[in-house]
C-alpha cells in the first residue's frame, strides 16, 4: 500500500527502512523522501514507525528475558 503517493514509498519500504535502523521519522524522511512535498502522508508514516518499533521492541524483550 502506497503511504506516500509523491514519492511513491510504500508500507513495506517503511518497514524495511526500519529494519535496516531507521527509528525516527527524520531519518525515514531523509532516506526516503516521504513527506518532503504536500505532506499529507506525515501522520500515517508515523503511526507505521511507531507500531514497527513498538513490535521490535516487544520481540527484543521476549528474547532477553530470561527461561523460567
Ligand atoms: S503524500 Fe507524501 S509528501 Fe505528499
Amino acid at each position: 500500500m502506497y503511504v506516500c503517493l509523491c514519492k511513491a514509498v510504500t508500507d513495506k519500504a517503511i518497514k524495511q527502512k526500519v529494519a535496516e535502523g531507521v527509528s525516527t521519522m527524520r531519518e525515514l524522511k531523509m532516506c526516503t523522501g516521504l513527506g518532503s512535498q504536500c505532506g499529507k502522508c506525515t501522520c500515517q508514516a508515523q503511526q507505521i514507525l511507531n507500531c514497527e518499533l513498538a513490535q521490535i521492541s516487544a520481540t527484543h524483550f521476549a528474547l532477553a528475558k530470561p527461561a523460567a
